[in-house]
């Protein structure tokens, strides 16, 4: 049964009237579907039940993760995965148990939409609706991407305005954070780079102008410069070596400052792709280098070798009709045929020359050893084998880079998983030495799960896995504090 099907059935019998697109999602004949479902209040502090191992003893922390979870209401739905209202989960472990709660992100385009009854407020691939109020983009701030601690604080990150912050206890939203009343309300990338030290680099984009942010670890401005890119190529991450920060200016150009964005991108391959290397401590200091052209979410944390040489791993596609607009249709219970994203790792020579090597293992979500952040590492962490016919990974990997290997840990077709974040073993400075922490959705027990590895051994599955009592929707992104 398809959606056609439901509303013809529904009219056949009269129901019509009653159709939202909450019920007509709801019905969706696709059960992956669970990972993109509506969750309608906020989940209370509440125990997980052990359903697998047992957890290290030394492993205490909490993992925070934010994403999308609430995507339809009666008049009117996003058209894109990325513009559902943020909600922050939050799961502790300790003594070998697990706690889990969630909050919705309490923003001005929740409480705008909720009002209206209907997805009102413009996003990245949604319109705006009648009555939308956006006198500037924190109107449309769905806080939904990503998580970081900034002083004791909890920030909530989407990519086009200011990071929300939240009490990391309770979860509750204080407000937009101000990082300078200078730059109040300038866009911070939900993709900050942070330096083992804590310090905090990031990017905010209005077009071809770029704010460089640089905070201290407790969140203080140190620095905020604008600076002019050659392009306004679409940009959700960049990468950061110990002293250059590493910019991809891909081929898909905004033209027009309008939403939704995704309207107002261009896939112009003939330009290829650049790569903007600037000096930290310099940043009018600019290398630019050439690659062909790719579309890219994400990329791992950079290094430089010894005679200058930087690399990177990322995660490309051969142009943004496959991932990039799937996130519309996924929402829809579809999904187009489209080849999942691929591992690259990118080489710049100091002679000017760049490279791109593309494997054939599928790859998103690349994560690394924090403690390694811009310097030589050996290891990436990210998703894999996304499933044919249904969208979402079901598998982790451990790529080793040294040896030219992968572990992989599959989850089966039962499960979607979401993005694995590193927790170091206490004591320990070895990379990698420690656990991968993260969620998957059990579709048949239609519940969210917790896992953790071991990250040196992911290929024989998880250590411990508990399970929530309810199923929340997929995330993306997140970070581990230990306790
Ligand atoms: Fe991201």
């Amino acid at each position: 049964m398809n959606r056609r099907d439901i509303l013809r059935g529904a009219a056949m019998t009269g129901a019509a009237a009653v159709l939202t697109p909450e019920t007509l999602w709801a019905a969706a004949a696709n059960d992956w579907t669970l990972g993109l479902a509506d969750v309608e209040a906020d989940i209370a502090p509440t125990s997980l039940a052990l359903v697998h191992g047992r957890a290290p003893t030394d492993l205490k922390g909490t993992l925070f993760r934010n994403g999308p979870a609430k995507f339809r209401r009666p008049g009117g739905s996003v058209g894109h995965w990325f513009d559902g209202d943020g909600m922050v989960r939050k799961f502790q472990v300790a003594d070998g148990q697990a706690r889990m709660s969630a909050r919705f992100v309490d923003t001005v385009k929740r409480r705008q939409d909720a009002a209206a009854n209907a997805v009102i407020t413009p996003g990245y691939g949604t319109a705006a609706g009648p009555g939308a109020r956006v006198g500037s983009a924190d109107d449309a701030n769905a806080a939904n991407t990503s998580v970081m601690m900034a002083g004791g604080e909890l920030w909530a990150l989407w990519e086009g305005g200011s990071p929300t912050a939240m009490d990391p206890v309770s979860l509750e939203t204080r407000g937009f954070k101000t990082i300078s009343p200078d730059m109040k309300g300038m866009p911070f990338l939900a993709h900050p780079r942070v330096q083992p030290d804590g310090t905090v680099w990031n990017l905010g984009l209005a077009g071809k102008r770029a704010v460089v942010w640089n905070l201290s670890p407790d969140g203080g401005l140190r620095k905020a410069e604008v600076i002019t890119l050659p392009r306004a190529g679409y940009m959700h991450d960049f990468t950061a070596t110990e002293r250059s920060l590493i910019i991809i200016l891909q081929p898909w150009v905004q033209e027009g400052m309008r939403m939704p964005i995704a309207s107002t991108m261009v896939w112009r391959p003939e330009l290829g792709a650049q790569v903007l290397v600037l000096d930290k401590n310099d940043l009018s200091k600019r290398r630019l280098f050439e690659l062909p052209p790719f579309f890219f979410f994400h990329l791992g944390d950079a290094w430089e070798e010894a005679d200058g040489t930087i690399r990177f791993d990322a995660c490309i596609d051969k142009d943004p009709f496959g991932t990039a607009a799937n996130g519309g249709a996924i929402l829809r219970g579809e999904r187009l045929r489209a080849a999942p994203p691929r591992r690259a790792l990118i080489t710049l020579r100091g002679d000017g020359r760049a490279e791109l090597a593309t494997d054939t293992v599928s790859a998103e979500f690349p994560r690394s050893d924090p403690r390694f952040a811009g310097l030589a590492r050996r290891y990436s962490v990210h998703l894999t084998n996304e499933r044919s016919g249904r969208p979402l990974f079901q598998s982790v990997a451990v790529r080793d880079w040294k040896k030219d290997k992968d572990q992989i840990f599959d989850f089966g077709a039962r499960h979607l998983v979401e993005e694995m974040v590193f927790a170091p073993r206490l004591g320990s400075s070895a990379e990698l030495d420690g656990w991968l922490v993260g969620t998957t959705i059990n579709l048949d027990a239609r519940a969210t799960e917790l896992h953790v590895f071991d990250a040196q051994h992911v290929d024989r599955g998880p250590l411990a896995t508990w399970r929530a009592p309810v199923a929340l929707p997929v995330t993306f992104h997140g970070v581990f504090v230990g306790a």
